[in-house]
């Protein structure tokens, strides 16, 4: 039986359409998601979107909507458009104002509340509605959200509040037990630091708020969003509606978050898991924030970049390829046209697809078109770093090797010089090109997760399809001497005939 591998996204907000920065981590989670498939996994890749929030409700107000579920429908399909434009192939996506998600959630509670984990209180905080989060007066600067410098509101209510603090011990232990539950290790130590000094037990109820999921205890309250939110982890995957799948799946293997939310993700759900007593995922990496041209992301600025206007323009695979080279996975990082550009005419035009185009058009002009004696080598050394860049989710260094390997494939070019050979020496000319073509062969299987449809490209122009068997796929010699190779259009057009 094949291994699975569960990876998800965060479930996004409505109140807007998707953003280069919700599209970095949705294109991320994609790339592993294919990459585990062609490893020969069961992948389920999960995304969504986050409708119960303040935010959301304030929006539809905003745009004139008297019928709130009507702006979530609206809006909802807007970011599974966005994602299908961008071809993400998630396997299904969870909303939270559906039933099935409702479900989970109060057979979640339930099991929380019967562990005696949730206790009436008297909130009084400062609350920051674009973060969903309460702050304390000492974090706030100039009296004003750190991360949104905005005003915070004033709240006073009763509440009901989940013993965060019960399971601070566990959590640490489980930190300390398990180095690869929260990645980069930078992001532990601060995970660490805030369950050991900080972490209080928090409020998951709203008494003024009039949207959401009411408190199965108590009707007069809807959940706190985030309570809500995290368990989509589960109920996209069958908690409460379908035990089987749900038992086959959990726990996930990955969820991928932006720096911002990592307490949530790696304080708070895994107290609430502990306290539903179900296995806590695997890991939790946390990827960077970027900036546009050096400058924060942002409306008043004018420079919010929408995903889908740039695939059109540069294409998708060029953008999914930029966007996870350019921002190392894990750190910050700036999304440049120009970098774009660069990248565009370098790498890609210039690297993969010129190296592409003269290695087939030499085959053509001397070999007649047709794969050349088998040379016999070791295996290509760069899979082992591939593949543990891959497996760690540095995936930027997984695209530094493709480029390693593409400067060997010039460099033995232009050292060989196939040209001469041609005139002097047939057998080194044909060692020569069957490693060139081998060896493209290698690098598409490696650009498969990030850029598809080159992959399925430089394949088809070496008489191949995508390959069922990974491990064999990546042994030496798999192209067959006598292969009718098939040369295409460029891979990367010059840049200004696509604008
Ligand atoms: N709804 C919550 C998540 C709930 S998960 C149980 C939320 N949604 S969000 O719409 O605000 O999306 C936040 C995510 O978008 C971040 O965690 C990050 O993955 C991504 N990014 C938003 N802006 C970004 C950048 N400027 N750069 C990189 N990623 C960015 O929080």
């Amino acid at each position: 039986m094949k291994e699975k591998f569960y990876i998800t996204t965060p479930i996004y907000y409505v109140n807007d359409v998707p953003h280069i920065g919700h599209a970095y981590t949705t294109i991320a989670a994609d790339a592993l998601a294919r990459y585990y498939r062609l490893r020969g996994r069961e992948v389920f890749f999960l995304t969504g979107t986050d409708e119960n929030s303040q935010k959301n409700v304030d929006a539809a107000a905003k745009f004139g909507y008297d019928d709130i579920q009507n702006y979530l429908d609206v809006m909802s399909g807007k970011w599974k458009d966005a994602w299908r434009d961008l071809k993400i192939t998630n396997n299904d996506f969870i909303r939270t104002t559906e039933e099935r998600h409702k479900k989970g959630v109060e057979k979640f509670f339930k099991k929380v509340w019967d562990k005696g984990d949730i206790y009436q209180g008297e909130y009084e905080g400062l609350y920051c509605v674009s973060c969903e989060a309460f702050y304390k007066e000492s974090d706030l600067i100039d009296g004003c959200c750190p991360i949104h410098k905005t005003k915070v509101q004033a709240i006073k209510e009763k509440n009901w509040f989940f013993k965060l603090t019960k399971y601070r011990q566990a959590l640490l232990e489980h930190i300390e037990k398990n180095p690869g539950f929260i990645q980069p290790e930078t992001r532990r130590n601060e995970v660490v630091s805030y369950v050991k000094n900080f972490m209080e037990d928090v409020s998951i109820s709203r008494a003024s708020m009039k949207w959401g999921i009411p408190v199965p205890t108590d009707q007069t309250q809807v959940l706190y969003v985030w309570f809500d939110a995290l368990i989509n982890y589960l109920t996209g995957i069958g908690y409460g509606w379908d035990d089987k799948k749900f038992d086959h799946l959990w726990p996930a293997e990955v969820h991928l978050v932006g720096k911002d939310i990592i307490k949530f993700h790696c304080a708070l759900w895994p107290a609430m898991l502990l306290s539903a007593e179900l296995p806590l995922p695997k890991s939790v990496f946390a990827h960077g924030f970027f900036t546009i041209d050096g400058e924060k992301m942002s409306k008043s600025l004018g420079n919010v970049v929408n995903p889908v206007e740039v695939a059109d323009k540069y294409g998708l695979e060029p953008l999914r390829y930029y966007l996870l080279h350019e921002i190392h996975f894990g750190s910050d990082g700036d999304f440049s046209f120009a970098g774009l550009e660069q990248r565009y005419n370098g790498e890609l035009a210039n690297g993969i697809g010129n190296l592409t185009a003269r290695v087939l058009a030499m085959t053509e002009k001397y070999f007649d078109g047709r794969v050349p004696k088998r040379a016999a080598r070791d295996p290509l050394k760069h899979w082992d770093g591939y593949d543990r860049a891959m497996e760690s989710l540095r995936l930027h260094e997984a695209l530094q090797i493709v480029g390693e390997i593409v400067k060997d494939c010039d460099e033995l070019i232009d050292r060989e010089k196939p040209w001469t050979l041609a005139k002097t020496d047939r057998e080194k000319l044909a060692e020569v090109l069957y490693t060139l073509l081998e060896t493209l062969r290698h690098l598409a299987l490696m650009l498969h997760p990030f850029m598809p449809e080159t992959a399925l490209k430089i394949l088809t122009q070496l008489g191949l399809e995508l390959p069922t068997d990974y491990d064999r796929a990546k042994q030496w010699g798999a192209l067959e001497t006598g292969t009718r190779i098939a040369r295409g259009e460029p891979l990367f057009p010059r840049l200004a005939a696509t604008k």
